[in-house]
């Protein structure tokens, strides 16, 4: 039976380009899940889109001097244009800039109000006289009460990982110079997270089987230790989504609030474009669905916390107000975060242009050799480093050496003993060695499928490129090179046996490593793709036109072992991974903490 997978990917700020971290933090791993998931013929809708609300994108179109919906529409072409090159399938990455999104996140709102686990509270917010308004949280910098650091934003500490009370801050000042900061009243709506508590800690509870312990420690840890509080849900601001309340005029739904909600959102407005309009049931209104939710350790408590709470207090109302209908929403199955990668030992910044920007980087470097970096150096369970001397070390002496080689040889070999097709050999006349080889490999889908469904990608990969160095210590033994100097169908054996195996590995290889895995596919002659494609399309609504990225699937369960025909017809084989030169380490540190290049 096919499972419905839905692969949901954190919603990346339009206020800056997406760096290596970015990309093995949540969106690679998501990648690398969902089209695990389609080769095995489940059901996947992967989603996310860009996150283009909030005081992160204003702070961005105030210091470029731009309109912020021209910003939010620049990062977000820059994203599309990345999602392509670097083969990250989404089946829809949207917007929160959209009049979907906005009737879905009202919807929530308002059943969460009905539910009764909204109230209002009157409190005092930051004001400055001189520009005139209340400023976001995230404007106010100033001392953290919790553990004393500068340079704290208002609600976040990043020195202690601290949420924060804003008028707490200790010499509060504004990021945009808008001179002196008066505290003045203000009135929001909150979420009354206190109430839904006992929920969500029964939810990370059942959780605990398999959800990392660097994730259930930031979670429920973090609840039993100190509880739930109500928090704001609402904005003084007017760059987002309206209170859908009369009387609010003027305030906005708090950005992570609704953006969160834009996982509810994306298969609906997917279903949409698919042309039927309930197909997004399917991952939602399913409990036997599985929702696996790729994010930073940073972005933790929204996803196991606040997500979940807005979930469970939405109840069944939400299904009756936004859809007139009964039913109730399924709630995240998994929440696999990563935690960080530094680059050359420090951590990775923006502002400092110390990172690997990802379509930067892959106008030097080829997609699959960037991912396989990012898979073997996935910050799973801490922090990883990305290092330009590892980089060209994994890249040469394994991604080329034991893998790259590897086919290539084999392949080339065949192709010209055998005049462009696989050896004509009878099954039956295959060796105990050769068959040995081939249980070793197709145990495989076993053991490598094992670490894919748990989200252990590293250890996935790592299976998989042990089984191919199992293929290597094979042709050593066996030798068809010198075998075929004095009998050729004992090369034929030995060479048909390897052939079968790499096609094996090419597709247990092919979610890490889909552009060279497909190109393989093409060698060995077959016609039927690995995977679908990815396409653009431009959607107009009340908000205006947002572009978005589609995916178009293939049919069928490939994740087995492979069938190669005897005598099938190959095409001419080509390397598949290029050797770096070790000039490019010193070359791509020079790079670092300078002025990017303008192209
Ligand atoms: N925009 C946030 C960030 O970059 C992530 C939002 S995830 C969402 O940290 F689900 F809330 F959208
Ligand atoms: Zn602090």
């Amino acid at each position: 039976m096919p499972e419905d997978i839905l692969v949901a990917i954190a919603w990346p700020y339009a206020n800056a380009e997406i760096h290596v971290g970015n990309i093995t933090g949540s969106h690679l791993p998501g990648d690398i899940v969902a089209r695990y998931h389609r080769l095995k013929g489940n059901r996947v809708l992967m989603v996310s889109g860009t996150d283009s609300h909030g005081t992160p994108v204003t702070l961005k179109a105030d210091a470029l001097g731009k309109p912020v919906e021209a910003v939010y529409q620049e990062y977000h072409a820059g994203f599309l244009e990345l999602f392509q090159q670097l083969g990250i399938t989404y089946d829809l990455f949207t917007t929160t800039h959209t009049e979907n999104h906005f009737k879905v996140a009202q919807s929530v709102f308002l059943a969460l109000k009905e539910n009764g686990f909204l109230f209002t509270q009157k409190s005092m917010q930051w004001y400055s006289p001189a520009a005139r308004r209340f400023l976001p949280d995230r404007y106010v910098e100033g001392r953290c009460y919790i553990c004393g650091a500068d340079g704290a934003r208002s609600d976040q500490c990043d020195a202690c990982g601290n949420v924060l009370e804003p008028e707490k801050l200790i010499n509060p000042r504004a990021r945009t110079g808008d001179g002196a900061l008066k505290l003045r009243e203000t009135e929001h709506y909150y979420l009354d997270l206190s109430k839904l508590e006992p929920e969500v800690k029964e939810f990370l509870r059942q959780r605990a089987g398999w959800m990392r312990e660097t994730v259930l420690g930031e979670s429920l840890g973090k609840i039993e230790a100190e509880g739930l509080k109500p928090r704001p849900i609402t904005r003084d601001l007017d760059w987002g989504i309206p209170v859908p309340v009369e009387g609010w005029e003027g305030k906005c739904l708090y950005v992570w609030f609704e953006a969160v909600i834009g996982y509810l959102s994306a298969p609906i407005e997917w279903s949409r474009l698919s042309g039927q309009d309930k197909a997004w049931h399917a991952w939602w209104v399913n409990p036997a669905a599985r929702q696996f939710y790729f994010i930073g350790k940073d972005n933790i408590f929204f996803h196991t916390s606040l997500w979940p709470a807005e979930l469970m207090g939405a109840g069944e109302q939400f299904m009756k107000i936004f859809a007139g209908e009964s039913g109730r929403l399924t709630v995240p199955y998994d929440v696999p975060a990563n935690q960080f990668m530094n680059l050359e030992g420090q951590k990775i910044s923006g502002s400092r242009n110390w990172a690997v920007w990802g379509r930067d980087a892959l106008r030097r470097y080829d997609p699959d050799a960037l991912r396989y970096y990012l898979t073997v150096n996935m910050p799973e369970l801490r922090d990883t480093d990305w290092d330009w001397a590892d980089f060209v070390a994994r890249n040469n002496n394994e991604l080329v050496a034991a893998w790259g080689n590897l086919a290539n040889r084999v392949l080339s070999f065949c192709y010209k003993h055998w005049e462009g097709h696989v050896p004509t050999v009878a099954l039956e006349t295959l060796h105990p060695v050769d068959r040995e080889l081939l249980a070793v490999i197709e145990s495989g889908f076993e053991t490598v499928g094992r670490e894919l469904e748990a989200v252990h990608l590293r250890a996935a990969l790592q299976e998989a490129m042990r089984l191919a160095s199992e293929v290597n210590k094979y042709l050593d033994a066996a030798a068809p090179w010198f075998q075929i100097k004095t009998d050729k169908d004992e090369a034929a054996k030995s060479i048909y046996t390897a052939l079968r195996a790499i096609d094996s590995l090419k597709i247990m290889l092919a979610p890490f490593l889909p552009f060279t895995c497909q190109r393989l596919h093409e060698f060995f002659g077959y016609e039927k793709p690995l995977f679908g494609e990815q396409y653009t399309e431009t959607v107009r609504d009340a908000l205006g036109e947002h572009t978005v990225l589609r995916y178009r699937g293939v049919e069928g369960m490939q994740w087995k072992p492979s069938e190669l025909p005897p005598g099938a017809k190959l095409n001419p084989p080509a390397p598949l991974y290029k050797k770096l030169d070790e000039s490019i380490i010193a070359e791509e540190r020079a790079r670092l903490g300078k002025e990017p290049e303008t192209n």
